[in-house]
């Protein structure tokens, strides 16, 4: 009932004089971490039921070095803390961490290593923050501007790590995605340039998006604030729904 109300109250009245702070309590937007732990998991799927800490990763760590491709889809990491049934008998075989901790890539797993993953703490890489610092900023999450870095070259993803010759496919199309609701200012675009330089199509197409253009239903902000569509990756790992802007360039 609450959210059915401010949501019409929201489309009809509030909209056209808000500024962008005062819209986190009408989508229940979550709280934003601090910076540095934007982007940072702690996966605890086994090891709550095993005497080892928890393991914690984080993104801004590795996006640096790989795009998401290379990991949500090449090595078959789910989008979503938890889901993936990773245990240490694979990892030792080389599957997902293990396909880069091997000693070869990245630290193996060894007794003196064990630690350096099961750190139990979302904070285990706050003290390397600062190493990105040159990099171009954004106002909200990490409050790193990873689509300027990556077009001034400033990082240098790998795409692939099983394909030395793989290349995205170029899909330059950038879609206009209208509002359900006539009458209000919030076109959101969509570039897929943006996104196929980090991601595969698959990450996408079919489960989250529809390929057909308006194919995908209810698509709306209180969906996309729960996780939906948008906010598969924009809540939590690319730039957070607070900004925007970004996504609606005619929102004043
Ligand atoms: C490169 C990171 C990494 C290193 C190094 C590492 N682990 Fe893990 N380990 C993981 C991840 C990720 C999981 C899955 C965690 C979960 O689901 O809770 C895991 C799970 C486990 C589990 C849960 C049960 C199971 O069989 O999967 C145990 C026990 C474990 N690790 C022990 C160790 C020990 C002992 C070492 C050192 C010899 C070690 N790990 C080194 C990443 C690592
Ligand atoms: C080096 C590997 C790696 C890279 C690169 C990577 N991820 Fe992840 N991502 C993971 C792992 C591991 C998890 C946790 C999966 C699990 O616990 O089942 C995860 C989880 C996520 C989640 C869920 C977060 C949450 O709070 O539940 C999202 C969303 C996500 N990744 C998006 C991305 C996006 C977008 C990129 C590229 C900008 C990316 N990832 C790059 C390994 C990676
Ligand atoms: C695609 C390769 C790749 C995969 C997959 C990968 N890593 Fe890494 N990881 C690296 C590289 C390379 C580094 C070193 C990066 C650096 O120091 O800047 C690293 C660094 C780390 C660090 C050190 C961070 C610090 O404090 O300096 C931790 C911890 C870590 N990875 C955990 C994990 C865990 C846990 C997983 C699986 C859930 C994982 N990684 C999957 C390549 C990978
Ligand atoms: C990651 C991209 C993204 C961000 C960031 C984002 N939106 Fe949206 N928004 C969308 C999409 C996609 C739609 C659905 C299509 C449309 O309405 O244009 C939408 C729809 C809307 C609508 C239309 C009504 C509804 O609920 O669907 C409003 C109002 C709106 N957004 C406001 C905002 C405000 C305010 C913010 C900042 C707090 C924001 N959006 C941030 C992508 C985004
Ligand atoms: C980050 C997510 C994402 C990725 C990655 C992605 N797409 Fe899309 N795609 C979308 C969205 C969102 C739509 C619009 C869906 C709608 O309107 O219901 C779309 C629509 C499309 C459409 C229909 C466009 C139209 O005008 O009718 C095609 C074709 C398409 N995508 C192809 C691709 C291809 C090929 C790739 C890989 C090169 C790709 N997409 C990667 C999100 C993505
Ligand atoms: C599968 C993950 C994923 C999904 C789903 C996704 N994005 Fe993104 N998006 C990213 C990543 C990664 C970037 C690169 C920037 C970053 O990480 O902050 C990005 C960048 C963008 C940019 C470029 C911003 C700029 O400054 O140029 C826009 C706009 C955008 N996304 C809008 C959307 C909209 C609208 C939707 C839903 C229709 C959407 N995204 C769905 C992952 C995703």
């Amino acid at each position: 009932m609450r959210s059915a109300f401010l949501f019409v109250f929201l489309i009809t009245t509030a909209l056209p004089a808000m500024a962008g702070s005062a819209y986190d309590s009408v989508f229940d937007l979550p709280a934003l971490p601090d910076p540095a732990r934007y982007g940072n998991v702690l996966i605890s799927r086994s090891t709550r039921s095993s005497t080892h800490p928890s393991v914690s990763f984080s993104h801004w760590v590795h996006r640096q070095h790989y795009t998401c491709r290379v990991c949500h889809f090449e090595l078959n990491f789910e989008m979503k803390t938890n889901a993936t049934e990773i245990t240490e008998a694979k990892i030792k075989k080389g599957e997902y961490c293990g396909a880069c901790h091997n000693n070869q890539i990245a630290f193996g797993v060894s007794d003196d290593t064990c630690a350096f993953c099961h750190t139990g703490n979302l904070g285990a890489t706050d003290a390397r923050f600062p190493e990105l610092k040159a990099l171009p900023k954004a106002r909200y999450g990490d409050k790193i501007n990873w689509v300027k870095s990556l077009k001034k070259k400033l990082i240098s993803p790998k795409q692939s790590i099983l394909d030395e010759d793989y290349e995205p496919i170029p899909f330059d199309k950038v879609l206009r995605l209208e509002p359900e609701w006539s009458g209000i200012q919030t076109r959101a675009l969509f570039p897929h340039l943006q996104h196929t330089v980090w991601l595969d199509c698959a990450d996408c197409h079919p489960d989250i998006f529809n390929i057909q253009k308006k194919g995908t239903r209810h698509f709306r902000m209180d969906y996309i604030s729960k996780g939906k569509f948008c906010g598969a990756c924009h809540l939590t790992v690319a730039f957070p729904i607070q900004d925007c802007k970004r996504c609606h360039p005619d929102l004043k």
